[in-house]
């Protein structure tokens, strides 16, 4: 039997991550691979041809299920597509403890070089597109962020080497690093930064608003799966508005 395409998404739970999902369904995809952290999706069977798999970021053993998983199917891997990530406390580098500090690098930079080590065969004889979500902030370089965006810059650090390194495999990677999207993520570091009046706030924002999940979500699957992007690799973009 030939092996039918697949893609892989971590953090598929999150905000961006199951609006990758649906932008996923719309392509000629057989089979996603979505990881969840804590819990699967209650409506898990609205997600046609999706298999929901566990994994830790925090957790070298986790990646294991994943990697059983891609044994145990044909598949042929067309693209990952990395959207874990924690925000920090918002507290001043001068405040923040190591354990913050520690806990954002492990989940929003080293699980990802642990899941590309562990996955390199499927992801090489799949000449996958890698797509990792940084975010605006390793531009900005705002205050009371820093360990958020001392990871976010680790992890483009890291992606843009991969990028160079496994370029001789067909193997591409590239970043899209957003600023503001509308999410509960979003929602909770409004709070942590203790912005009450949502309305006032996005006022402030170019063009009054957030990004919208979709806007970030089919960028990342376009740049994964489209024609249009094969050239394409090493690149970050920023989804923002430099207005
Ligand atoms: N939302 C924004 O405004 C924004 C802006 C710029 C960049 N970004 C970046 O875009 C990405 C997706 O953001 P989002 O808004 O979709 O965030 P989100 O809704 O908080 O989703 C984060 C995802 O990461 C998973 N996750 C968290 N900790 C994990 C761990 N230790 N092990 C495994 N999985 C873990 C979560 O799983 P559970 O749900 O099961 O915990 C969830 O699936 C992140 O990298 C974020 O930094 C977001």
């Amino acid at each position: 039997m030939p092996a039918y395409n697949s893609a892989l998404v971590f953090g598929a739970t999150g905000a961006i991550g199951k609006t990758t999902i649906e932008c996923l369904q719309s392509r000629n995809l057989k089979h996603i691979l979505a990881t969840y952290h804590h819990e699967p999706p209650v409506q898990v069977s609205e997600y046609k041809n999706v298999q929901w798999i566990q994994f830790e970021a925090n957790d070298l053993q986790s990646i294991q299920g994943i990697k059983s998983s891609l044994e145990q199917l044909n598949v042929h891997l067309r693209a990952v597509i990395f959207c874990i990530g924690i925000p920090s406390s918002k507290r001043s580098i001068a405040e923040t403890l190591q354990d913050e500090w520690l806990e954002l690098y492990t989940t929003n930079c080293v699980s990802f070089v642990n899941m590309y080590s562990a996955l390199k065969e499927f992801i090489r004889n799949g000449k996958a597109s890698v797509v990792v979500l940084s975010s605006d902030t390793t531009h900005k370089i705002g205050i009371c962020n820093g360990p958020y965006t001392a990871s976010k810059v680790a992890l483009e650090a890291t992606a843009l080497t991969l990028a160079k390194e496994e370029a001789k495999y067909g193997v591409r990677v590239n970043i899209l690093a957003p600023s503001l999207v509308d999410s509960p993520l979003a929602d909770h570091i409004l709070s942590l930064k203790g912005i009450t009046d949502r309305e006032e706030y996005m006022k402030t924002l170019p063009w009054g608003r957030t990004l919208t999940t979709f806007e970030v979500a089919e960028s990342a699957v376009s740049l994964a799966l489209d024609k249009n992007w094969e050239y394409v690799t090493g690149q970050m973009f920023r989804l923002a508005a430099g207005i």
